[in-house]
């Protein structure tokens, strides 16, 4: 079949990949020059494990080609995929939807038979049918049908998610669309993906539910840290020893600095909004999107506690910058409040991150150091900070971080050492939840 993806970021570049790879022709449509003069040019504009790979091999097979003529990719083909962004609209923490609404009107603008218009990205439910308003009052002629067809991949195993999916979610009315719809997954289908067909709204609305329920579960598990570290209770055993009860589930129970990333705080935010405009407000996820911003604006406080009350001419490693690892996006990061509080308090950062340094400078302030692995990092640090469980963060030798740190407190906000080794290598180890 042929498709064409609108928006060539983390979602339209691994799932036109994916598309591509299961066998469908895509045409990619990306504006932003950079991002598309680098696809063009054989590179890939985000790092994400095995996406070069996927995406060379189908760009020589001709399955995958990239431009930024929306007519000419959308013509002939059986859908067109929305994939660009939604992030918070200014002020009211609603999402914003321009850059959809306005990739639906040039597409409307240059189609020329039945299309279906997928939404991919994350949009609050109705706007499935705000899309079809749209269609319809540029072109009345026009033969189309709307879906939404959400994406649950995850940045740093995107490619297993989009082509092992826990499920795929269609929403869509008509046969005629479905069936379109059930065309192009009939891969997945085959090897036996849950494929869940539901209407417009449903559709649009299980992604919300199913990022607000994970964000709840991380925060859960951070308030669960809290009390452990005041009851001396380890936050790493009452999670398994309620995520072993299947109706729990072991999974998104590890603690931290409070989530980030691209998705969980707009989509949290949106949700909060979304309920609120139909008038069921949802106080649970209200409370969620509060206790996980109070927690990231204390992680550094947290941090300048450990250090006896000020960062003032003090040294401090800061290891790992991005979101979560095996990925370089920086969008909502933990390390963003935390780094600029410390630099604001008159701390010198020195940091390393193995993907995320180039997209972290513009978020961070200009005196943070960028070092060349962790090692550098640390060199004269008076005190570490671990913000993201890169693997390779997980090797370091505790006796070689003690050479090169002129001082001996750690302070773990992802649990990556065990205290007893850290310890017994000379070390005061702060981490989560933990005695
Ligand atoms: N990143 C994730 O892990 C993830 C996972 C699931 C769902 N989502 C959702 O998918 C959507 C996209 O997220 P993303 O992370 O890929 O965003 P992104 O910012 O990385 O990518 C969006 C891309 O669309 C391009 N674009 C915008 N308008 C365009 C137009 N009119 N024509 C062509 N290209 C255009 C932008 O230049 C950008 O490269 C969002 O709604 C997000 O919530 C993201």
């Amino acid at each position: 079949m042929r498709i064409a993806m609108i928006g060539g970021g983390y979602v339209g570049l691994v799932s036109g990949a994916c598309f591509a790879e299961l066998g469908h022709e895509v045409a990619l449509v990306e504006v932003e020059p950079a991002k598309l003069k680098s696809l063009r040019d054989g590179g890939i504009p985000i790092y994400e494990p095995g996406l070069d790979t996927l995406v060379a091999s189908n760009a020589k097979a001709g399955r995958l080609t990239f431009g930024d003529d929306i007519a000419s990719a959308v013509a002939g083909v059986e859908a067109v995929f929305i994939a660009v962004g939604t992030p918070t609209r200014r002020g009211d923490g609603h999402a914003d939807l321009s850059y959809v609404f306005a990739a639906v009107e040039q597409v409307a603008r240059v189609l020329t038979g039945y299309t279906v218009i997928v939404t991919k990205s994350t949009v609050p439910v109705g706007t499935g049918r705000r899309n079809l308003d749209i269609i319809k009052s540029v072109r009345p002629d026009l033969d189309v049908d709307v879906a939404s067809n959400p994406e649950f991949l995850r940045e740093g195993s995107a490619i297993g998610d989009f082509m092992r999916p826990d499920r795929v979610v269609i929403g869509v009315e008509g046969e005629r669309a479905r069936e379109v719809l059930r065309r192009l997954y009939r891969p997945l289908y085959l090897i036996e993906a849950p494929i869940l067909f539901t209407g417009l709204e449903t559709a649009e609305l299980i992604k919300y539910a199913a990022n607000s329920f994970l964000a709840m579960k991380v925060t859960f598990i951070n308030e669960m840290a809290d009390i452990c570290e005041r009851a001396g209770a380890d936050v790493h055993d009452v999670a398994r020893g309620i995520g072993l009860d299947g109706r729990i589930g072991r999974k998104f129970l590890h603690p931290g600095p409070g989530f980030g990333g691209s998705c969980f705080p707009k989509d949290t935010l949106a949700m909060v909004r979304i309920a609120q405009d139909h008038g069921a407000p949802s106080r649970l996820i209200e409370a969620v999107v509060a206790v996980n911003d109070a927690r990231k604006a204390g992680m550094a406080a947290r941090i300048i506690s450990a250090a006896g009350g000020s960062v003032r001419g003090k040294t401090i490693a800061v290891l790992g910058l991005t979101f979560k690892p095996e990925t370089d996006d920086m969008r909502d990061a933990p390390s963003i409040p935390i780094v600029g509080r410390l630099v604001e308090d008159g701390a010198v950062v020195r940091a390393f991150d193995p993907e995320g340094m180039v997209q972290a400078r513009p978020l961070l302030p200009a005196n943070v150091v960028y070092c060349r692995d962790a090692l550098d990092a640390a060199q004269g640090a008076d005190l570490m900070v671990v913000a993201t469980e890169w693997n390779e963060f997980r090797a370091l030798a505790p006796e070689r971080l003690k050479e090169v740190m002129r001082g001996d407190l750690i302070v773990d906000l992802r649990n990556l050492y065990e205290p007893a080794t850290m310890k017994a290598a000379g070390f005061r180890y702060q981490s989560i939840g933990r005695p």
